[in-house]
């Protein structure tokens, strides 16, 4: 057996050998005579690399020349083009020859389908159309890289993070809790009720640099959503009273915004000043996921608001009908944007790039799918029936995102940031912890979930030296940092190489992750293992020995072996942040990549919030059905409340 195997080898390599000479395709040799702006010279496609020449007309001086092709699959995705660099000019300089030389071997090539040619200065755009077939020449191309080899293998749940978490005075939950509330109805001059201030950072604050002394949308919604599961938890009367009334503010804040006089983008406006009015110098907008998550937030504070004996009336009044009471009720506004902009590009929610991301249109999904179970509540069939067309259609679109070359959802679809090579963002996971609308699209388990997971959370590992520490002082497992994506260059106060460091929000949303795919196992009754969510249970839970095809029932040694990684693997990631975090529990916005000495902002409220709804995911999976409870009993002290 083993000597036929030999020589079979053996003419594998031979003719891998006979085909290393990579063969070019030359279309032309002189430039174009026939009028023409451009044309395709000659092009190669040779071991996963595509190398092409082409003859571009000078008539302005600021080029873009691309080549579109379609990938492995055949289709055509925003990916799926490459641009070509000046090279040379040529004769008297009426024309120039331009080159590109591209590794594309993730995506794939079958066919080149045309060439572009921008003539930026003169607002003209000239093309060729191609549809030339490409047949790979020169040694096999490479393939997309697996997952590193886990570096640990960590096993259930942390006395020391249950510790940590405890509700107690000093402990990391009680901590986050009320530093969360100090920056809820700040004590700064002019701030208005229902305002969230981002961090302590900004002119009033010890610490200047970064400002960040606004109230944007995104954040003071999340942190709200955090408000309202301590308002749905609390049992003591006192306490709910105070989340209510902080919830009520909230409702009136977001009506004032979506009134304000100069609003640029709508309701996609992503940040205002303390005293609620808009902050208007420049910046990336419209940010239209905020409409979605504030909605989403008052969705579920209405809805318990409700259940605890609250009026319809009330409810329409401050809350939903902003037909009637346009000043004080913002949610059916935001709902009807969602439903009419979902489609239209924005920033994101790091505010860099206009495009469609996933994180988007995930929190948008949520707000017109639970929007329209609300406004039937609320006797509005018209608004009920918009919102759950667009819901439909947004649903429909959300297949694109996922790169079957790549193994992971794409943060965005769209003209793509090539600063951003790897393609791989945290905003992917963000998008399912505050997306998911619990109905089985895109939630924890889905194997496009997991494997993007997977993706973005090792791709740490070679990006932060940091990553080098695996465990504490006691040699309890710390989980990998994580930060925004892998090529982020920010430092907290401004931009450099190699600047971008992990952040406490971007780890704890990994630790969320993994305590709420624990859950959600649970729910679903079973684990399956596909050729997609494989390599994820590889990583994280190795040594449960999982099979590619078989499907391992709730409560079996196997699946009870893979919950345990899981949870591991969940406070491993607490236990990083736990690592970094100063004794005095205060979190800033990002930890240093190098020292893990705390970065950025200070009190970066969203920061928190993550370590509380992180929480709140673990208690869930351990079943502590009284921890949310005992934290929102607590009651916010007086000196920070509303
Ligand atoms: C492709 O282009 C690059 C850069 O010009 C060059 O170094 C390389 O040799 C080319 N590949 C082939 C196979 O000609
Ligand atoms: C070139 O192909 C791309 C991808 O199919 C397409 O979007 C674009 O419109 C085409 N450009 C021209 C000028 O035909
Ligand atoms: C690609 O291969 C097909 C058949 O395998 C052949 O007909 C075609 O001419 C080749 N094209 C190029 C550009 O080499
Ligand atoms: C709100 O605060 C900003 C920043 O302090 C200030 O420029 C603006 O004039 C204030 N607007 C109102 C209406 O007070
Ligand atoms: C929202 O949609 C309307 C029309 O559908 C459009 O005019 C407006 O520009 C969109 N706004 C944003 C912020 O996307
Ligand atoms: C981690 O340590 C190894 C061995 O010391 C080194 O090769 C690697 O570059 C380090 N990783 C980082 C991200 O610094
Ligand atoms: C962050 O980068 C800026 C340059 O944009 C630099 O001035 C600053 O010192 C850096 N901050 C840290 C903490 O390294
Ligand atoms: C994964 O499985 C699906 C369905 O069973 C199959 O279509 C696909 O080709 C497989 N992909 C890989 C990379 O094996
Ligand atoms: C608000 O801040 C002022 C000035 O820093 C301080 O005197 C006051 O006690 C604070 N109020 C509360 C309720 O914390």
């Amino acid at each position: 057996m083993k000597s036929i195997r030999n020589v079979f080898a053996g003419l594998a390599l031979a003719g891998t050998a006979l085909s290393q000479a990579c063969q070019t395709t030359t279309l032309t040799s002189s430039v174009p005579s026939n009028g023409m702006e451009l044309a395709l010279a000659s092009y190669w496609y040779c071991g996963g690399t595509l190398n092409a020449t082409a003859y571009i007309a000078n008539l302005d001086y600021n080029k873009v020349v691309s080549l579109y092709y379609t990938n492995a699959q055949g289709q055509s995705t925003p990916l799926s083009v490459v641009t070509f660099g000046y090279s040379s000019s040529i004769g008297n300089g009426d024309f120039e020859l331009w080159t590109t030389s591209t590794p594309i071997f993730i995506d794939g090539v079958t066919k080149l389908l045309n060439l572009t040619f921008q003539a930026t200065d003169i607002g003209q755009t000239y093309a060729q159309t191609l549809n030339l077939p490409v047949n790979a020449t020169g040694a096999a191309a490479p393939t997309l890289a697996s997952p590193p080899a886990p570096y640990a293998t960590p096993k259930g749940f942390g006395e020391d993070i249950t510790s940590w978490l405890s509700i107690n005075v000093g402990s990391e939950a009680e901590t986050a809790f009320q530093k969360m509330f100090v920056n809820i109805n700040p004590n700064v001059t002019g701030a208005v009720k229902g305002v969230v201030v981002a961090a302590r950072s900004g002119p009033t604050y010890p610490q200047t640099d970064p400002d960040y002394e606004y109230n944007w949308v995104r954040d003071a919604s999340l942190t709200m959503d955090v408000v309202q599961s301590l308002y749905s938890a609390s049992t003591k009367k006192k306490s709910q009273s105070q989340y209510e009334d902080i919830l009520f503010e909230y409702a009136t804040a977001r009506a004032t915004e979506q009134t304000d006089p100069n609003l640029q983008t709508g309701l996609g406006e992503p940040k205002f000043y303390l005293n609620n009015t808009i902050f208007s110098g420049p910046w990336g907008r419209p940010q239209n996921d905020g409409p979605a998550t504030s909605a989403i937030t008052l969705i579920k504070f209405a809805n318990d608001y409700l259940a605890n004996g609250g009026s319809m009336d009330t409810v329409k009044q401050k809350i939903y009908d902003s037909t009637t009471y346009p000043a004080s009720a913002p949610m059916q506004k935001d709902l009807l944007f969602v439903a009419s902009n979902w489609s239209s590009p924005s920033f994101d929610l790091w505010e860099e790039e206009e495009s469609d991301h996933f994180y988007t249109r995930m929190v948008q999904r949520r707000a017109l799918v639970s929007g329209a179970a609300f406004a039937s509540k609320m006797g509005d069939s018209t608004t009920s029936a918009t919102l759950s067309a667009a819901a439909t259609a947004l649903t429909a679109t959300l297949g694109q995102f996922w790169d079957v070359n790549r193994h992971t959802i794409l943060y965005e679809y769209g003209p793509v940031l090539h600063g951003k090579s790897s393609y791989l963002d945290i905003a992917v996971v963000l998008g399912v912890i505050h997306g998911y609308a619990g109905d089985g699209v895109y939630g924890f388990t889905n194997d496009e979930v997991l494997s993007s997971a997977l993706r973005i959370s090792t791709s740490f590992i070679d990006v932060y030296p940091l990553a080098n520490k695996t465990t504490d002082s006691t040699g309890n497992i710390l989980g990998i940092p994580i930060g925004r994506y892998p090529e982020d260059v920010y430092n907290g106060t401004g931009t450099e190489d190699n600047g971008g460091n992990p952040w406490y929000l971007c780890t704890a949303a990994m630790a969320q992750f993994m305590y709420s795919a624990s859950s959600q196992y649970a729910d679903d009754g079973s684990i399956s293992i596909t050729n997609i969510s494989k390599p994820f249970f590889d990583y994280f839970t190795p040594t449960a020995d999982l099979s590619l095809g078989q499907s391992y029932a709730y409560g079996s040694p196997q699946y009870n072996h893979a919950i345990n990684g899981l949870n591991g693997w969940g406070d491993a990631f607490m236990r990083t942040i736990k690592h970094y975090t100063p004794t005095d529990g205060t979190l800033t916005e990002e930890y240093n990549r190098n020292t893990g000495v705390p970065q950025g902002a200070a009190d970066l409220t969203w920061s928190y919030a993550s370590v509380l709804t992180a929480a709140f995911a673990r208690a869930e999976t351990r079943g502590q059905k009284g921890y949310v409870r005992n934290l929102a009993n607590l009651g916010v002290q007086a000196n920070t409340a509303a």
